[in-house]
């Protein structure tokens, strides 16, 4: 008995700063609650993401516990976003890090050279979503009783208003106030997605938020739903494997394969990752394993790799860019008969980088195909 009112007065105390705001969400949009338990969004705080608390544990400011990293990892941690008690185990951090309301109040997104920055609605209850049927209107609740009563018709959320004017979550421009870009102290651009925004038919949300099946809320019925698990890593690469086209052209002294990026970024450009581009051939039951070709942004600095806080120019960037279109050249003739296969994918954390961060390269570094293909001779 003792030890149970112990544990309440415990967490008590740890979860009291911050009442989780999910739980409302979830009680309407269940679906969705449970795809985004999984995503990187519900899971981007130190005490979720070890890759992310191993580089984070190396960074100067940790000794002071200056948590420079909120502005986009935990930007849902109220009282840490205004400066009222710094960074500590609390049920946000844990669960909402990046809640659904942070995401879809974002009003507006400043450009600035540092990083850009979210502009939040400071309408209560007020949730920017799309519906190009909609478009730019803006949808309280309401309930209209037939003429005896007997049905009711609804239109809206009993719990929110929803504001579909705004443009940002059409075009996917709601996601770069976080993910475009990040200079370090010295102004040394460490990660860029360089994205091309433009009139393409895919953008952000299209591809990494795609139609799946389930109704959008309890109370209302539809075949489909936005996908809220977005991570190209954890969930299921081959929703995005489409984005990546591969093909093969037989030449005189060997062959190209043809790599094509639809995306409107470069391919794994943060810092930690790696890509590869894997090439076999079966022929005659034997394997033959052509030479890996690496992709992969290097930062650092006086001519050596060096952590993000550290580094002040580009060692070597031989990342994928946006709509790129890119051929590699095999010195291998091909035979009838060969069958080819194409691999091309990425490691999260770079095999090399992982033992320098004390993470175990079995446990964060497994290669994840993307796109496969075969090709018969
Ligand atoms: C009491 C039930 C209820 C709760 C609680 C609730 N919603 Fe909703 N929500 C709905 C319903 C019903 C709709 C569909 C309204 C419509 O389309 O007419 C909806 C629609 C939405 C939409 C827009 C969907 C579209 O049309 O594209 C968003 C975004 C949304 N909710 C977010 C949230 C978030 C975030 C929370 C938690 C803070 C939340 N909702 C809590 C019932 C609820
Ligand atoms: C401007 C927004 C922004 C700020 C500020 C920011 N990050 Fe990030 N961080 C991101 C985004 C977006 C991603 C996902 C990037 C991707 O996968 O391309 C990310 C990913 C990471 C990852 C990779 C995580 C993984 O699991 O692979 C690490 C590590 C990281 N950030 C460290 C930091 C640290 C440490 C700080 C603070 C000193 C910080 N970040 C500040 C936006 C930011
Ligand atoms: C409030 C900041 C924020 C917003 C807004 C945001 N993200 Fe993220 N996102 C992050 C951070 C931080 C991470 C990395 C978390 C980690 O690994 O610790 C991330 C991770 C991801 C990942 C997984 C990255 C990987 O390496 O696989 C994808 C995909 C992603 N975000 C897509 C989106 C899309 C699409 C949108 C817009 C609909 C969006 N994000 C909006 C902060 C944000
Ligand atoms: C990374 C940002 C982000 C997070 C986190 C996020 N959403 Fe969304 N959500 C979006 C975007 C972007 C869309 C697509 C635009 C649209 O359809 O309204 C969307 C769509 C929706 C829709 C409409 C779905 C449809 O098919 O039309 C609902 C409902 C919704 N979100 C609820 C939630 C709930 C509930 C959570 C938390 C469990 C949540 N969102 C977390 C960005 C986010
Ligand atoms: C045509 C489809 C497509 C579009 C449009 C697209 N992406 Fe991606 N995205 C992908 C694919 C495929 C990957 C996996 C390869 C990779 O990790 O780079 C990916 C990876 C990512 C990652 C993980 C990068 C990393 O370092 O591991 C993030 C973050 C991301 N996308 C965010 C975005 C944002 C933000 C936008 C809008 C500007 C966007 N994506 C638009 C297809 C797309």
């Amino acid at each position: 008995m003792k030890s149970l009112v112990l544990l309440s007065l415990v967490t008590g105390s740890l979860f009291a700063a911050a009442p989780l705001a999910n739980n409302t969400c979830k009680t309407c949009h269940p679906k969705i609650y449970k795809e985004y338990q999984n995503s990187y969004h519900a899971n981007a705080s130190v005490y979720k993401d070890k890759v992310f608390a191993a580089i984070w544990h190396k960074h100067p400011a940790s000794k002071k516990n200056n948590f420079q990293c909120k502005q986009c990892h935990t930007p849902s941690d109220k009282g840490l976003m205004e400066g009222k008690y710094k960074l500590h185990k609390n049920a946000v951090q844990l669960h909402e890090p990046i809640s659904c309301q942070t995401c879809h109040q974002i009003k507006d997104v400043e450009k600035h050279a540092k990083a850009n920055k979210n502009i939040y609605t400071t309408k209560p209850k007020t949730f920017y979503a799309a519906d190009p049927e909609k478009k730019g209107t803006k949808v309280e609740f309401k309930e209209e009783r037939s003429f005896l009563g007997l049905f009711t018709k609804t239109t809206g959320s009993p719990y929110h208003d929803i504001d579909y004017s705004n443009e940002l979550y059409y075009n996917g421009g709601s996601c770069l106030g976080c993910h475009d870009h990040k200079q370090n102290a010295k102004g040394f651009t460490v990660c860029d997605l360089e994205v091309k925004q433009g009139d393409t038919k895919e953008n952000c949300i299209s591809c990494h938020m795609p139609k799946v099946k389930g109704a959008v809320a309890n109370q209302k019925a539809t075949p489909v739903h936005s996908f809220h698990g977005a991570s190209a890593l954890v969930s299921d690469p081959s929703k995005l494997s489409k984005t990546v086209a591969l093909t093969l052209k037989e030449g005189e002294k060997g062959f190209d394969v043809v790599l094509e990026n639809k995306a409107n970024h470069t391919l794994a450009p943060h810092p930690l990752r790696l890509a590869q581009l894997r090439v076999t051939i079966q022929r005659d039951g034997e394997t033959i394993t052509l030479p890996v070709r690496n992709f992969a942004r290097v930062i650092g600095a006086d001519g050596k790799p060096a952590f993000p806080w550290l580094a002040d120019a580009v060692l070597k960037d031989t990342t994928i860019k946006a709509f790129e279109k890119r051929s590699f050249t095999f010195d291998k003739p091909l035979q009838k008969g060969d069958v080819v296969t194409v691999e091309f994918g990425y490691y999260k954390v770079n095999p090399k980088i992982a033992p320098k961060l004390e993470l175990d390269p079995k446990e964060v570094s497994k290669f994840i195909v993307l796109k496969k293909k075969r090709f018969t001779i």
